[in-house]
């Protein structure tokens, strides 16, 4: 195989399963151009002969996603596939690559206007490979849904790729090491350069501390519009905050800084989107 279809082939197997996670969410095949549809065709005749499979495409005058840009894929799709092969194979911290299961890349559209940032991956995602699928992460998918986005859509990627490993005989899950967090951020760096989301939403105090490098405290920027490179930062409450801390007034926090991140994407936002949680908010 020449590099261009190898590329070629590595950026059809990101974009495969983002379109088949897209088709189940919406339930029904995912829109493209007509521009886009030819060109795939022109490369690839057998996605088209499997109408009615899990490869069909229909067509659409609308840009599906308008943040693909019109002529097609910028080469990112590529780009992020190596990165992605660089960051499962990282051996740079020796305790974390002993005790993991497998390095967690990141989960989402490549193409995505919003990110979410988190700490490190738990159990269940060392397990699993996906970040935020345990306790946490399905408040967060929640959450997503209540901004009227599927994972599908969005980037969800943590600061650590790896689960931080436990002392001998101790279960649970421990915060990140500061040298731990500095070794592992390049890899986010370059994930965040090839994805250019619009927004990043970091969640909790390790995100922020991670991505900015510096000591935070989470009362002083919640809510607060930071900068990442260049790209508005919202920190909010860690999803596990909001299970430790079932009220009302918590839980509307973290709404308040969805509906500023919901502005600042120029996304609309219904009443009802407004109201969540107001009731009994104190
Ligand atoms: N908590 C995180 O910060 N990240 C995950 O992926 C899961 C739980």
């Amino acid at each position: 195989m020449s590099s261009e279809s190898e590329d070629f082939q590595a950026a059809l197997e990101t974009a495969l399963p983002i379109l088949r996670g897209m088709k189940k969410s919406l339930r029904r095949s995912p829109k493209a151009t007509q521009t886009s549809l030819q060109r795939l065709q022109a490369i690839l005749p057998s996605t088209f002969e499997k109408t009615g499979t899990e490869h069909s495409l229909t067509q659409t005058p609308e840009i599906a996603s308008p943040r693909i840009p019109v002529n097609g894929d910028d080469g990112r799709l590529a780009k992020l596939e190596r990165l992605k092969k660089d960051i499962l194979g990282c051996t740079r911290c020796p305790n974390l690559v002993a005790s993991r299961t497998q390095v967690v890349y990141g989960i989402g559209n490549p193409f995505a206007e919003l990110l979410f940032v988190g700490e490190a991956p738990g159990e269940e995602e060392d397990l699993k490979g996906e970040p935020f699928i345990g306790k946490a992460g399905q408040l967060l998918t929640k959450i997503i849904g209540a901004m009227e986005y599927s994972r599908e859509e969005i980037f969800i990627a943590n600061v650590l790729k790896c689960r931080p490993d436990m002392p001998a005989g101790e279960s649970g899950n421990r915060k990140p090491k500061p040298s731990e967090m500095a070794t592992c951020l390049p890899w986010l760096k370059q994930q965040i350069e090839l994805i250019k989301p619009k927004v990043i939403v970091a969640l909790g105090l390790t995100a922020v501390e991670g991505l900015l490098g510096e000591p935070i405290t989470m009362r002083d920027v919640r809510g607060k519009w930071l900068d990442y490179s260049g790209v508005p930062l919202m920190p909010t409450y860690h999803p596990a905050y909001l299970l430790r801390n079932q009220t009302l007034s918590e839980k509307r926090k973290v709404w308040e800084d969805m509906l500023l991140v919901l502005e600042k994407l120029e996304r609309p936002i219904s009443e009802k989107q407004r109201s969540y949680f107001l009731e009994k908010a104190s």
